[in-house]
């Protein structure tokens, strides 16, 4: 994906139970480095980078969690690969009001993962239904964000931030066993590939020209 994946308020809780993640794992979730001294152990050897790797995670673990998801984004061409991580729907950003949010606009959601910041999250914000909370976690979209307090302090909507690099190594380990317990390997698989390091220069121009969907891992010791 996607800038944001959200939960419609017709949602149902399930559970499921998966183990055994690997650290290869780690990095195709995008969640495998650390600062040194941050958190436990440290990443070497692969970086990971690819568009829209957050959001798309972030459909596939709501999805399993059995809420009705609708993923944002701009690209027509990965509405099917979204649809196939667990969206039940895909919309473009123009399903939002970007750029012309009211205060207040009628309730739609009732949680949303937001990795564009910027305008979009701030035509995410007034969507929200009432006592639910937005986790802001990226910028791909812009550092700044335009609001009013009315989603807040009307509708009790919360905005929570996310932070994985500093992240301490207690709240590090429940994530890893929430995500090896909800993130389908399947689904991680769908969204990864791995590269040797000689394809990095290619695949640096298609990341910038939003070719590249998902994760890539690049194997530094393959040539
Ligand atoms: N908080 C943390 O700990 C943490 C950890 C990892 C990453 N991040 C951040 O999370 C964000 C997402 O990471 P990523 O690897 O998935 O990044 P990404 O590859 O840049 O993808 C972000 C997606 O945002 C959408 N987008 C880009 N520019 C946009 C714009 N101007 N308006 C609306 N949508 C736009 C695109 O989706 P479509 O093409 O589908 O529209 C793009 O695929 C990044 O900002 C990254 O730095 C944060």
């Amino acid at each position: 994906m996607a800038g944001a994946a959200a939960a419609r308020l017709d949602h149902a809780a399930s559970d499921g139970h998966r183990d055994g993640r690997l650290h290869r794992d780690a990095l195709r979730a995008g969640v495998g480095g650390s600062r040194p001294g941050a958190g436990r152990g440290r990443t070497r050897g692969r970086r990971d980078r690819g568009r829209g790797g957050v959001g798309g995670i972030a459909v596939a673990l709501l999805a399993r969690l059995g809420h009705n998801v609708t993923a944002i984004s701009g690209r027509a061409a990965i509405h099917d690969y979204l649809r196939d991580l667990g969206a039940r729907q895909v919309v473009g950003r123009d399903a939002l009001p970007v750029g012309k949010a009211r205060p207040l606009e009628s309730e739609r959601w009732g949680g949303a993962v937001d990795t564009v910041g910027g305008d979009l999250l701030a035509a995410l914000l007034p969507t929200m239904a009432y006592n639910t909370t937005v986790a802001c976690c990226g910028n791909a979209g812009g550092i700044e964000l335009r609001t009013t307090v009315f989603p807040f302090i009307l509708r009790a909507v919360a905005l929570v931030g996310v932070e994985s690099v500093l992240c301490p190594a207690e709240r590090r380990r429940h994530a890893w066993s929430r995500l090896a317990r909800d993130l389908p390997l399947d689904a991680l698989d769908r969204m990864t590939q791995t590269v040797p390091l000689a394809d990095a220069p290619r695949l640096s121009a298609e990341i910038l020209a939003g070719r590249v969907r998902g994760r890539v891992v690049v194997d530094v010791n393959r040539c």
